[in-house]
């Protein structure tokens, strides 16, 4: 018998959650046994780019560190599940006419190009209808918008090309958060959640509220933008800026701080200050956000902040969120509900794996 041609009749059902980010490639996947999910692999892979590589040779480094990952790995699935974020990508909550899919398949292009920053020509655009509503004497409908430059969602495919797998899904990291969220609380809460994904170049917020996503948006203010400051203050090089930043920590909690001011501990205090600015920036548009959000008439205010990221443990940026705005904070685990499988992952990795888990878990909710 040819079994690769079983193969290609029954494909393996596995996808992997593949997170490509500025710093580091994220990796996730699950396997379904007797109806309950296990975790198959899990994978951080740091990209250490070679100096002045374009963007093009970048591509086909993440490509090959990622091929070189799954094999060392013996990971053999063959569709992946991937994500995109940034500038590239716009989300918006829109109302439009009233129509059919075939209607709106043909006139999307123009009902949407009021709401999007770009050449309609040079993206990739799709919706995804919420709810209809009545306004002004006629049924609208209300809609996620999500248009996407061209040229990123073929990176990416690319990038995953180039890995040898099959890019079945590029969705958003923010919607991959909200797929991590559903799964980790089956029972719609009846309150507002702020989701900020501390990344090295972006931080995605997004606030879900009663289990659905209400506001995306990427801020560039994240590691890398305490990596620059570090190093400006400190005349040190970018790379042993984020060094210093991952072993001292960002900020200091007032305890720490008056420990550091007895023992004259200059270098903790002026990272202190240093990271004290940034965090003060990254609050104002995180505010922003938030006001955004409240002038909608909406009826939840913001009752939790969650955090993930490769940021998201580092020196009280949570105590930090917390105190600003009055809210807990919860530093994600995206794999609580795997607790026994999960002891040998860092503390401080798990909640960089937040998306490649919601991307990994796609294939659970959606796919098949
Ligand atoms: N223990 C740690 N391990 C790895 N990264 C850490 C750690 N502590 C802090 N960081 C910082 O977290 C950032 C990387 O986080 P993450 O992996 O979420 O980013 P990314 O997804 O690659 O970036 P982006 O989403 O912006 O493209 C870097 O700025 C890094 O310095
Ligand atoms: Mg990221």
């Amino acid at each position: 018998m040819d079994l690769n041609f079983v193969k290609k009749l029954f494909p393996q059902k596995g996808i992997i959650g593949i997170d490509i980010g500025n710093y580091a490639v994220k990796t996730v996947s699950f396997i379904e046994e007797k109806k309950k999910i296990k975790l198959k692999d899990w994978g951080y892979i740091l990209l250490d780019f070679p100096q002045g590589a374009t963007a093009e040779e970048k591509q086909v480094f993440v490509s090959e560190e990622i091929k070189k990952y799954l094999r060392k790995r013996g990971i053999q699935f063959k569709f992946a599940a991937a994500s995109i974020s940034g500038n590239s990508v716009i989300v918006r909550y829109v109302k439009f006419p009233k129509l059919s899919k075939k209607e709106l398949a043909l006139t999307l292009h123009v009902e949407a190009e009021p709401f999007i920053p770009f050449d309609i020509n040079d993206v990739n655009l799709t919706y995804w209808p919420l709810n209809d509503i009545m306004e002004e004497g006629q049924t609208k409908m209300e809609a996620v918008l999500v248009a996407a430059k061209k040229g990123v969602v073929d990176g990416k495919i690319d990038v995953l090309s180039g890995a040898g797998l099959d890019p079945t899904i590029i969705d958003v990291d923010a919607f991959a958060l909200e797929t991590l969220y559903s799964w980790l609380n089956p029972e719609v809460s009846d309150s507002a959640i702020l989701f900020l994904n501390l990344g090295h170049k972006v931080t995605n917020l997004s606030i879900i509220a009663r289990g659905a996503t209400r506001v995306v948006r990427d801020i560039f203010i994240a590691g890398a933008s305490f990596d620059k400051s570090i190093s400006k203050s400190f005349k040190v090089e970018l790379k042993a800026a984020g060094d210093l930043k991952k072993r001292k920590g960002v900020l200091l909690s007032v305890k720490d701080k008056e420990t550091a001011i007895e023992n004259y501990d200059k270098e903790a205090l002026g990272m202190s200050k240093v990271s004290h600015a940034v965090l003060q920036d990254l609050y104002t548009e995180i505010s922003r956000s938030i006001d955004f959000y409240l002038s909608q008439g909406v009826e939840q205010s913001i009752s939790k902040i969650m955090l993930s990221g490769g940021m998201a443990n580092l020196g009280n940026i949570g105590e930090y969120m917390s105190q600003k705005f009055n809210v807990p904070v919860e530093i994600l685990n995206p794999l609580a509900p795997l607790a026994e499988q999960i002891k040998n992952i860092p503390k401080d990795i798990l909640p960089a794996l937040a998306v490649a888990t919601g991307l990994a878990l796609r294939k659970l909710r959606d796919w098949e």
